[in-house]
């Protein structure tokens, strides 16, 4: 196992430190392609990385944002598109020069290997253990595809939409996608989701926690103590 790990004292020093490691990433290698998720966890990491380009610390004109999930059957300009959340939270603030979106699985994966894969994949933790959109059950060779969403990422997506219904299919990258990252940055904050990164580190490996195939790749984990001990 090849993890790196970092317990902090909350959300503000957790999103400092990721920060760090994905500022460090671009500086070193200005067109890295960055698998990006949405939802709440990495926001507060965005928002200190948009301080950082703003103020010249580093610049990401040349980095790729690689779409990590959307939901299916939006029309263009749903304020639901997680791309659109993509773009408001990370592609604009930060400068990002190209965007690689997924829309079409087959031919997401085809411009992703043209490319030549992800170099830094950044991921919050479902509350059921999926990354992305894969749900369990997922092997570690799930393509990236069409999937339906589970009742426990329906309800925890819901907390993202007030008063809109959440759309109950998706499209992710898939397990291979991820798990072929050349590093993985996991970042997980709060009392909830304690236990799934228990299991996710230390549990059997198994396609029911797709997180726990995060062990076989360069995993760093960047948590606050709410969500360790
Ligand atoms: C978002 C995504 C999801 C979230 C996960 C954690 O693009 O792919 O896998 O990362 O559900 O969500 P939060 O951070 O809202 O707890």
């Amino acid at each position: 196992m090849n993890l790196t790990l970092q317990i902090l004292n909350d959300a503000q020093a957790v999103a400092g430190c990721a920060a760090d490691l994905i500022a460090a990433q671009v500086q070193e290698k200005p067109d890295s392609r960055l698998l990006v998720a949405t939802g709440q966890t990495p926001m507060a990491t965005y928002e200190e990385l948009a301080r950082r380009a703003e103020s010249g610390a580093v610049d990401f004109s040349r980095a790729w944002a690689v779409q990590l999930d959307e939901y299916s059957g939006l029309a263009e300009g749903d304020p639901r598109s997680l791309k659109g959340w993509m773009e408001r939270s990370f592609v604009v603030p930060l400068g990002v020069g190209n965007v690689l979106p997924l829309t079409e699985p087959a031919a997401y994966d085809r411009e992703l290997a043209a490319l030549g894969g992800i170099d830094l994949a950044i991921l919050g933790l479902g509350p059921n253990g999926h990354l992305g959109f894969n749900e369990p059950p997922s092997p570690p060779d799930a393509p990236t595809r069409a999937v339906q969403l589970t009742p426990e990422s329906l309800a925890s997506n819901r907390a993202y939409w007030p008063g809109q219904a959440v759309p109950t299919g998706a499209v992710t990258a898939g397990m291979s996608t991820i798990l072929a990252a050349q590093r993985v940055l996991l970042l997980v904050t709060g009392e909830h989701k304690r236990d799934i990164l228990q299991r996710a580190l230390h549990g059997p490996e198994t396609p029911l926690l797709p997180a726990s195939f995060l062990r076989r790749t360069a995993l760093t984990v960047i948590a606050d103590r709410a969500a360790w001990c």
